[in-house]
């Protein structure tokens, strides 16, 4: 489980002093994390008794309702560890980038890819590969956002994959490869005749030339209410599955030159806050009158949270010697992430009456947030050994890891929505879909 990596070359080989640091750190909290598993399996054991007689007679159909009457919260829950994990070892996965595939680069602890998330009042559906596939045939799965989207859609790649026999029936329709950023990647699953693909569109609405006559230092301008020009390829997805969020920030826009602008005014006052919420907006406006819900079933995930501790990505940020999760129950505020979660509040569940809009979310920061051992760290270079400390990506996730149960999650609400579509069919009488779920 735990592998050890011998640098290739002694050029690239760290520091003596980091590398004792590095594994006085992994001893420790090896020890640690020997500990607090003996204490999990106790507390799990009982919890699993307790939770048995639901789990065996109706499994993820017949799951628990929550305190509301609407849907048992997925996102509601913690970490455990769990020894069938992971879902597949990256060195059988062909369609991830380098910059994921950190145990291959020499990161020296697996136990960030042994966590299952467990919902506090459901069960979670055992990720099933071949029925996912066989109920996306015919159709396509399109992921649009930030390289944490296509994070997640690499993962979901490496997660269906791995029931397909011949690699050589997955294959991108235009011939390009994983590594190269074409705008857009479209994996086609030949027996399945279905596609899963990845739109980059970090701010999903349309980033372009300033109106004329401005002054030089405004580059480009994010039209805040103009959906980016691409949607017009993901519009008629079967599923649709947006992020956004890491590039909202002063940074990648206004210090660039990247101004916004609603209409043909350009809003040289407007924070960042502000712009991104009149961004979602326009994506709430887009499913409403231009996406057919019946057929497309949308979902938006949420921000998963970065951890630089001490700094940022540039100034020497890191979580390299990260190698467990927050376990038990969540202490950690939302807060710091509440720029990216308010323009949601008040989408709750499909139950709940009002809504803004029709799509799903995918509720993942507080869930991510937990998990600060996840991030590739040090180990995005493959071939030339761990990155310089002072360089280390703490927004990427290692795969396998966190992105996996993300498309785990992801796997439950299209259960839900395909459920929910077939008593639209066969009974379309709301009440009978009420009382079934
Ligand atoms: C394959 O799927 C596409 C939709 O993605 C559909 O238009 C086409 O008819 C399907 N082909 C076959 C042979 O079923
Ligand atoms: C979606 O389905 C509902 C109920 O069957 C129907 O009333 C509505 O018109 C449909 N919407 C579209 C855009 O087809
Ligand atoms: C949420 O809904 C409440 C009540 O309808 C409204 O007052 C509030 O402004 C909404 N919040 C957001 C972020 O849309
Ligand atoms: C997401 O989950 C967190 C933690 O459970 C919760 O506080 C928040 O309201 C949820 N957000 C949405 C949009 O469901
Ligand atoms: C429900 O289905 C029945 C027959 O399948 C049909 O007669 C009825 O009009 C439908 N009701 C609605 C509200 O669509």
């Amino acid at each position: 489980m735990v592998t050890s990596s011998t640098p290739k070359s002694p050029m690239r080989r760290s520091k003596p002093f980091d590398q004792l640091g590095l594994l006085g750190l992994f001893a420790l909290s090896s020890v640690v994390f020997l500990l607090v598993l003996c204490f999990l399996y106790v507390d799990y054991g009982a919890a699993s008794r307790r939770r048995t007689s639901a789990a065996v007679l109706g499994g993820f159909g017949e799951e628990e309702v929550g305190g509301g009457g609407g849907e048992c919260d997925l996102f509601d829950g913690e970490w455990v560890w769990d020894e069938s994990y992971p879902l597949y070892e990256s060195r059988d996965c062909a369609f991830l980038d380098e910059g994921f595939r950190c145990l291959e680069n020499g990161r020296p602890d697996a136990f960030y890819t042994k966590w299952k998330w467990k919902p506090r009042r459901c069960a979670l559906p055992r990720f099933d590969a071949k029925d996912m596939l066989e109920k996306l045939r015919n159709r396509r799965l399109v992921f649009v956002g930030d390289s944490i989207g296509r994070n997640q859609w690499e993962s979901l790649l490496c997660m269906l994959s791995s029931v397909i026999p011949d690699k050589s029936s997955i294959y991108e329709v235009n011939g390009s490869p994983i590594t190269k950023h074409n705008g857009f990647l479209v994996f086609k699953f030949r027996d399945y005749n279905c596609t899963v693909e990845y739109y980059r569109s970090p701010f999903l609405v349309v980033q372009g030339r300033p109106p004329a006559g401005l002054p030089a230092n405004i580059k480009t301008t994010l039209r805040l209410d103009v959906m980016d020009w691409m949607s017009s390829r993901w519009i008629d997805a079967d599923v649709l599955i947006f992020n956004t969020g890491h590039w909202w920030n002063y940074e990648k826009t206004i210090r660039g030159g990247c101004y916004f602008q609603e209409g043909e005014e350009l809003k040289v006052e407007m924070s960042v806050e502000t712009a991104f919420r009149r961004s979602i907006e326009t994506l709430f406006d887009w499913v409403n009158k231009e996406v057919d819900t019946n057929r497309t079933h949308v979902i938006f995930r949420t921000y998963a949270p970065v951890h630089f501790r001490g700094g940022d990505w540039k100034t020497g940020g890191n979580c390299h010697s990260e190698t467990l999760p927050e376990l038990g129950p969540p202490t950690l505020s939302l807060k710091e992430w509440a720029l990216f979660l308010n323009p949601f509040r008040n989408i709750t569940n499909h139950r709940a009456g009002k809504q803004v809009a029709d799509l799903d979310i995918l509720n993942v920061t507080q869930m991510s947030a937990r998990r600060r051992d996840g991030h590739s760290s040090l180990y995005y270079l493959g071939g030339s050994g761990p990155a310089p400390l002072h360089r280390q990506d703490c927004s990427h996730w290692c795969l396998p890891g966190v992105p996996d149960v993300w498309n785990e999650l992801l796997y439950a609400l299209f259960l839900r929505s395909q459920r929910r579509r077939e008593s639209a069919v066969h009974s379309n009488t709301t009440a009978l879909i009420t009382s079934r779920e």
